[in-house]
């Protein structure tokens, strides 16, 4: 873990002592006008190097202030940017080794529709401050590491996987390790180089590659030769998945199938396409708050609220932070990513909380938003 120095700390703790004083605006407010990172209390971090090498995405190192207490391999932070005034927050995995070093890294691919990642791919620069929180997700590494470990990961799913790689690597672990990755092409696959010299250095250590031009190890989508070229004994190895859905879903099949799904672990970072429930789609979201009603189009109640000009608080978007929580007064939602399906209070003063960035109305529903 990550350690402060103790003058940092009884400095830290004197400023908080003193926030009482301060107010309205308290010591933080005054003391980051000098030193922009510094907060008693907020995680954050400056931007000491950015790399955009791999095409479409930024790697940022980061070095957090004092707050930041580490991470464990596989986890994420919250990072928050302000992009035309407005703060917006995402999740991102940390794709460093978790050895206690002072900065990370992050592994940003900008999507098309991306805010955040296409501010960060065009304005990032070293000294840049961002917004941090502490290293959160049960995505990671068990303190008793496997004894066999396979990697999979898709696109921008790169990172936590990575974190573990690295992780395993710096530990000096012995065990079978296979990193087995999908990307557009190799001029698109974050980190290659360095993944390609941890295969390189440590005998324990298979890459795989695969890319939709065909220039990889492997072609075409992961199956169960995939799985058996990677590694011959792939269904008695831990497997750690990110990446797009229908990725993760392929493994967790075959893992299923070859009854070792006590062996799979997934990250959530994707969602599934927002489709509308056949034959229940329509209907309208009634933003009760707002007084305002839409005919829905099936996408989630975040999306929905934003195409109509509202700005609720959202986070990551993928029904990890809860930033985004609101009541449900009428109506059922189905949840994207676990399709479970919620239906509004009976009663009428009461509502029942969703995360609205994954909740997609199924027929007319109200949100007190
Ligand atoms: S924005 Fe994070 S859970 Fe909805």
């Amino acid at each position: 873990m990550f350690t402060e120095s103790p003058a940092r700390r009884a400095l830290r703790r004197v400023v908080r002592a003193a926030d009482s004083f301060a107010a309205p605006h308290g010591v933080d407010r005054y003391v980051e006008q000098v030193v922009p990172t510094w907060s008693s209390t907020e995680v954050r971090g400056r931007v000491v190097a950015v790399d955009r090498s791999a095409v479409g995405s930024t790697v940022l190192t980061i070095e957090p202030n004092g707050n930041w207490t580490g991470f464990r391999a596989g986890q994420y932070t919250q990072l928050s940017v302000e992009v035309d005034g407005v703060r917006h927050t995402r999740c991102y995995s940390m794709a460093s080794a978790a050895d206690g070093s002072k900065a990370f890294h992050l592994g940003i691919k900008a999507h098309p529709e991306g805010l955040v990642s296409q501010h960060l791919l065009a304005h990032a620069t070293p000294g840049m401050v961002v917004g941090l929180t502490p290293a959160a997700g049960d995505f990671h590494l068990p303190d008793a590491r496997p004894e066999r470990t396979l990697l999979v990961s898709g696109g921008s799913g790169i990172t936590p996987v990575l974190s573990m790689l690295r992780t395993l690597c710096a530990e000096g672990h012995a065990a079978p390790v296979t990193f087995l990755h999908y990307a557009t092409s190799r001029d698109a696959m974050l980190f290659r180089d360095e993944i390609a010299e941890l295969g390189r250095t440590f005998d324990n250590v298979s890459v795989v590659e695969v890319f939709d031009d065909g220039s990889g190890d492997l072609t075409g989508f992961l199956d169960e030769a995939h799985l058996h070229a990677a590694d011959p004994q792939w269904s008695d190895a831990d497997v750690f998945v990110c990446g797009p859905a229908p990725l993760m879903d392929s493994v967790r099949r075959h893992y299923d199938d070859a009854g070792s799904i006590d062996r799979f672990h997934q990250e959530a970072f994707t969602l599934p396409m927002f489709v509308g429930e056949s034959g229940e789609a329509g209907g309208s979201v009634r933003f009760a708050t707002s007084d305002l009603t839409v005919e829905s189009d099936g996408r989630s109640l975040l999306d929905q609220a934003e195409s109509a000009g509202l700005t609720p608080n959202s986070g990551c978007r993928m029904g990890i932070c809860h930033t985004c929580t609101r009541s449900l007064t009428c109506g059922t939602v189905r949840d994207a990513v676990t399709s479970e399906v919620t239906t509004g209070p009976h009663s009428e003063d009461t509502g029942v909380e969703i995360r609205v960035c994954v909740s997609v109305p199924v027929g007319d529903v109200e949100i007190d938003l």
